[in-house]
């Protein structure tokens, strides 16, 4: 199941106006090209701003996400229908044969369990073409990046007025650190009609050793790790 955050209609919509001007997603659009990828499956892909960036390079796209509020969101932005939606994880696209699969944006961090991690890397290695590439980013845990991310850590309140739901005001705690478990909360208060919406979140902080390991058992070579801008790896792995 995936978070609220994703998966309840109202939060949905606001994941757009909240996550910044999104800078990240450059560097996929660079490794697309490097790597001249046709056919691109988006693991995760939520409200779809790499899948739409990405099919508007010319690239065959398909997003797939088990979060049916965010596809939603996704499709509403795809007026002239460019990327295939598919409503599921990533065993649903088995028979992509992509030339690269990314996960972007805490997708590889939602998996919690060393099961269901191991799970999604076998459906996104089914999914590729033989040589096909295998692109995510994970937060370097020794960057400690949760400690910018509320409360307790930093002073995260603040009031928004978001185009087509109005005036808010949302906060996030961090409530639990254990080991490579983050848990962390992010409420809304929505001023139209006083709802008060709180979505909690728990992330896996795995060590850059802990997801090559994961790799290659999974059938992988790992290409390259670069560092993101903001304090990530980013994980570039051939399928065997
Ligand atoms: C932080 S969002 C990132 C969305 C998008 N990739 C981006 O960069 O904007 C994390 C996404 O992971 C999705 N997710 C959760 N569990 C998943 C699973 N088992 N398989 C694929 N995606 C999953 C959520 O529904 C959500 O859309």
């Amino acid at each position: 199941m995936p978070d609220a955050i994703f998966a309840d209609a109202r939060l949905a919509r606001l994941y757009d106006s909240f996550d910044g001007p999104r800078d990240d997603l450059a560097a996929y659009l660079s490794i697309a090209a490097e790597l001249d990828a046709d056919r691109v499956l988006d693991v995760g892909c939520g409200t779809g701003c790499l899948a739409i960036l990405l099919a508007g390079t010319g690239r065959t796209v398909v997003g797939v996400d088990p979060a049916a509020a965010s596809l939603d969101v996704a499709r509403s932005k795809d007026d002239k229908a460019v990327v295939t939606w598919v409503h599921g994880d990533a065993a649903a696209v088995s028979a992509a044969r992509a030339d690269l699969a990314v996960m972007t944006g805490n997708v590889a961090q939602v998996f919690l369990t060393d099961a269901d991690w191991a799970a999604v890397l076998a459906a996104a290695r089914a999914a590729l073409r033989p040589g096909g590439r295998l692109v995510f980013e994970t937060r370097d845990p020794a960057r400690q990046a949760w400690r910018e991310w509320g409360r307790p850590y930093a002073d995260a309140a603040f009031k928004a007025v978001v185009p087509g739901i109005g005036g808010l005001e949302t906060w996030s705690d961090v409530t639990d650190v254990s080991g490579e478990f983050v848990t962390f909360s992010v409420t809304y208060v929505f001023e139209s009609d006083g709802e008060v919406l709180t979505a909690d979140s728990t992330l896996r902080f795995r060590s850059k050793e802990a997801v090559m390991d994961s790799l290659t058992a999974a059938g992988f070579t790992v290409a390259e790790i670069r560092d993101a801008p903001d304090l990530e790896f980013v994980f570039i792995a051939t399928r065997n």
